[in-house]
C-alpha cells in the first residue's frame, strides 16, 4: 500500500524549494514529500532522505529511482542528524522536513504489529537491528505503573489504569492465563476486556490509543524529536526553513515550544502563528490528515 503524503501543497509553500537548492527529509518514508521537493529543485538540487526503518529506505529507493543522481538515502535516526551530515558531506541546506510517526505502509504491510487489525507479533520497532525494546517486552516485563503512564501520556487514553491492570492480571496465573502476551490480537482482547462496552462502539477503535502509546515508547519518538530540533536549526543556512508535521498533541507541543523559544532567542522567525491543518477534502481522501498539524519557521 502506498502512503499518501499529508499537507503536500502546504509543505511546498512552507519549504519553498527552488532550482538547485538542497533539502533534507528527516522522515523520507516512501518519498511522497521528497518527490515533490525534488521536482522543484532540479537540475542540481540534492535531497538527503533519512529513515530509521531500513524497509522504508528500500521502498523509497525503488519509488524515486528517476531521481537517483540527486537523492541520497541514509538508514539512521534523525536524532543523529549532525553526524549523518558530517558523514555524507551535505551542506548549504535550504530546508528540513519532519513528517512524524509512522506511514500507512508500516501500519498495513510491514508485519511488525503496528496495527490492531492484523494478528501479528507485538514488535513495533522501526529498526529491529538497533533497538532491543519491543512492544512485547513492555507489556510482559514492565511494571504496572510504567505501563499505565505511557498509555496515559503517549496514548492520552482515559482507561489507561484499567488497561494496565488487565495486562498485569493476564500475566499472573491466578488472575489470567499466566502466559506471555505475544500478539496484537491477544492485546486487543485484553484492552476490550478492560474497557466498558460503550467504548467498543466509539468512532475511534478502542485499541488505537494503547497501540499509539506502545509505538511511541518502543521507538523513543518524543526523545528523538527533542534531540533533532536543535540540530536542525544549527545545520540550516540563514534563510533556510524548518517544517514539522505532527500527529499527536505531545509532539506538537514539543515543536511549538521549541520554535517559540528559538524565536525569543532571535534565532528564527515562526511563519505559522497557528499550526496549519488539512482542508476538509484532504480529510476525505486521507484519514491520516485529520490529526496533522504543520508548523514552519525560517532561520534568521
Ligand atoms: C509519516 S512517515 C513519512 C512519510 C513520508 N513523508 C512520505 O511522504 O512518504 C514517517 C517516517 O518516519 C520514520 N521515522 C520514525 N522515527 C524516525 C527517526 N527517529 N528517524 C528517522 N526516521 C524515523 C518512519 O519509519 C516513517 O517511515
Amino acid at each position: 500500500m502506498k502512503h499518501i503524503p499529508v499537507l503536500t501543497k502546504e509543505v511546498l509553500e512552507a519549504l519553498n524549494p527552488k532550482p538547485n537548492e538542497n533539502f533534507i527529509d528527516c522522515t523520507v518514508g516512501q518519498g511522497g514529500h521528497a518527490k515533490l521537493i525534488l521536482e522543484k529543485t532540479g537540475p542540481n538540487g540534492k535531497l538527503l532522505g533519512i529513515d530509521l526503518d531500513p524497509e522504508q529506505i528500500k521502498n523509497c529507493k525503488e519509488l524515486l529511482k528517476v531521481f537517483e543522481n540527486r537523492l541520497f538515502l541514509v538508514n539512521d535516526s534523525y536524532a543523529n542528524l549532525e553526524d549523518i551530515l558530517k558523514n555524507n558531506n551535505f551542506e548549504k541546506i535550504s530546508g528540513v522536513l519532519l513528517d512524524l510517526g509512522m506511514s500507512s505502509w508500516q501500519l498495513e504491510e510491514s508485519g511488525k504489529g503496528f496495527s490492531f487489525q492484523a494478528d501479528q507479533p507485538l514488535d513495533m520497532r522501526y529498526d529491529q537491528k538497533r533497538n532491543d525494546l519491543t512492544a512485547e517486552i513492555i507489556v510482559n516485563e514492565w511494571l504496572e505503573e510504567k505501563i499505565e503512564k505511557i498509555i496515559s501520556e503517549y496514548g492520552e487514553e482515559k482507561f489507561s489504569r484499567k488497561i494496565a491492570k488487565k495486562i498485569i492480571d493476564q500475566r499472573n496465573p491466578s488472575t489470567g492465563s499466566g502466559q506471555r502476551i505475544k500478539t496484537t490480537f491477544e492485546l486487543v482482547e485484553i484492552i476490550k476486556d478492560a474497557t466498558p462496552s460503550f467504548y467498543w462502539h466509539s468512532k475511534i477503535h478502542y485499541a488505537t490509543r494503547t497501540f499509539q502509546a506502545l509505538r511511541i515508547a518502543v521507538n523513543g519518538e518524543l526523545d528523538s524529536l527533542q534531540k533533532a530540533l536543535p540540530q536542525i536549526i544549527s545545520i540550516l543556512r540563514p534563510g533556510g526553513r524548518i517544517a514539522v508535521i505532527s500527529f499527536h498533541s505531545l509532539e506538537d507541543r514539543i515543536a511549538k515550544q521549541f520554535l517559540r523559544n528559538k524565536e525569543k532567542e532571535g534565532l528564527l522567525k515562526i511563519l505559522t502563528k497557528k499550526p496549519v491543518i488539512a482542508l476538509d477534502n484532504e480529510h476525505r481522501d486521507n484519514p491520516r490528515a485529520r490529526s496533522a498539524k504543520l508548523r514552519v519557521a525560517i532561520k534568521l
